[in-house]
C-alpha cells in the first residue's frame, strides 16, 4: 500500500526504531544495499533552498542503486507558471517511484501526498514540520546515547518557526522520562499548538526560559537552531533576534562531559566554529546520519508500496 510520511507521527515509535536498526545495518554492510533500488527513481522537488536535505536524499538513492530526477527551485519548474502542488504531484508520479518535496507552505506536502500515486516524503513544509531531519536527529541521539528515554533535551533558538524543533518534540515526547528545556527569546517560543497537542497531551515535563547558560548543567542534549529569517514578517525583528544565542566554548564550562550538541544546520552564528573540534559536537555526524536514515526510509516506503 502506498504510504507517505508528512509528519513524524506518521511513523510509530516501533517503526522509528526499525528505521534506526536498518540505518545501522546499512552503515555496517553498505554492499548489501548497493543494488536494493536498482532502476527505481526518486524525484526531489525542492521549492525552497536546501543543501543537506536535497543532497542527502539524492546521495541516499544513488547509494541504493537508484536514480534521481530533480527540481531544485520553484523558479525552474512549472510552479513559476502557476501550476498547483496537486497537479505537480500527479505529473511527477508519472515519472518517479517516490517523491521528496520541500515547500514554503505549511500543508503542501500533505496536498502532494493526497494527489500523488507514489509515496511522498515531506522534506520540510514551511514552519510546520521536517520529519526526515528528525530521523537524522534520532540516529544521532541513538549513536551518542544508546537510548531515547530519560533524557533532558534543551532546544535553543527559534522554536517558533523552526520546523525541525516541532518534529523532534513530537518524536521524543513518545518516550518515557524525557523532559524539555525550551530556550528562546519571548517572541520565538514553541507554538501553543505544539505545547497543547504534544507536550501536554503526553504529560511531558517542560520549562520555558530565555537563559541558555543556567539551563546548561542539566542537559543531556543541546539542540541549537538558526533564527528562520525567511519566515519573519519584517527584517528589523530578524536583526534584533538573530544573535540571541551564540554557543561559545565558555558557555560549555558547566555542561555535562557527555552532552551531545546537535544542530540541523545550516549554522549562521549560533555555534562558534571553536566548538567544532569539541568531542561533544555532533552536528556533522548528524549530516551523515541523515543520509543513512533517508536510505532506510526510501527502502521502507518502496517496499510497502510494492515497488520493490
Ligand atoms: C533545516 C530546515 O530546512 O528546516 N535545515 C535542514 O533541513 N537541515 C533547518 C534550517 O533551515 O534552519
Amino acid at each position: 500500500m502506498k504510504r507517505s510520511v508528512i509528519d513524524i507521527v506518521d511513523l510509530s515509535a516501533q517503526e522509528l526504531e526499525e528505521l534506526v536498526a536498518t540505518a545501522e545495518d546499512i552503515i555496517a554492510n553498505p554492499d548489501k544495499y548497493a543494488h536494493a533500488c536498482d532502476r527505481k527513481k526518486l524525484a526531489t522537488l525542492f521549492f525552497e533552498p536546501s543543501t543537506r536535505t536535497r543532497m542527502s536524499f539524492e546521495a541516499a538513492m544513488y547509494e541504493l542503486g537508484g536514480h534521481v530526477i530533480s527540481v531544485s527551485s520553484a523558479m525552474s519548474s512549472s510552479a513559476a507558471k502557476g501550476e498547483s502542488v496537486a497537479d505537480t504531484a500527479k505529473t511527477v508520479s508519472c515519472y518517479a517511484d517516490i517523491i521528496a518535496m520541500r515547500h514554503p507552505k505549511e500543508g503542501a506536502a500533505y496536498v502532494a501526498a493526497t494527489n500523488a500515486s507514489v509515496p511522498v516524503i515531506n522534506a520540510g513544509d514551511g514552519g510546520h514540520c521536517h520529519p526526515t531531519q528528525t530521523l537524522a536527529d534520532l540516529l544521532t541521539i541513538w549513536r551518542e546515547k544508546r537510548r531515547f528515554d530519560g533524557l533532558t533535551i534543551g532546544l535553543c533558538g527559534d522554536l517558533k518557526f523552526g520546523r525541525t524543533v516541532h518534529s523532534l518534540i513530537n518524536a521524543m515526547s513518545r518516550y518515557p522520562g524525557n523532559r524539555f528545556v525550551l530556550i528562546s527569546p519571548e517572541e520565538l517560543k514553541v507554538p501553543s499548538y505544539v505545547k497543547r497537542d504534544v507536550l501536554k497531551q503526553h504529560n511531558v515535563p517542560y520549562v520555558q526560559t530565555t537563559d541558555l547558560e543556567s539551563a546548561m548543567p542539566e542537559l543531556d542534549i543541546l539542540y541549537m537552531t538558526r533564527v528562520q529569517r525567511e519566515r519573519f514578517f519584517n527584517e528589523e525583528d530578524y536583526l534584533r533576534l538573530k544573535d540571541s544565542y551564540i554557543l561559545t566554548p565558555d558557555k560549555l564550562k558547566n555542561a555535562k562531559q557527555d552532552l551531545a550538541i546537535l544542530h540541523p544546520l545550516p549554522r549562521v552564528n549560533e555555534i562558534s566554529v571553536a566548538i567544532d573540534d569539541d568531542p561533544r559536537a555532533c552536528y556533522f555526524k548528524q549530516v551523515l546520519n541523515g543520509k543513512f536514515m533517508r536510505m532506510a526510509l526510501i527502502l521502507k516506503l518502496l517496499k510497502e508500496a510494492g515497488t520493490l
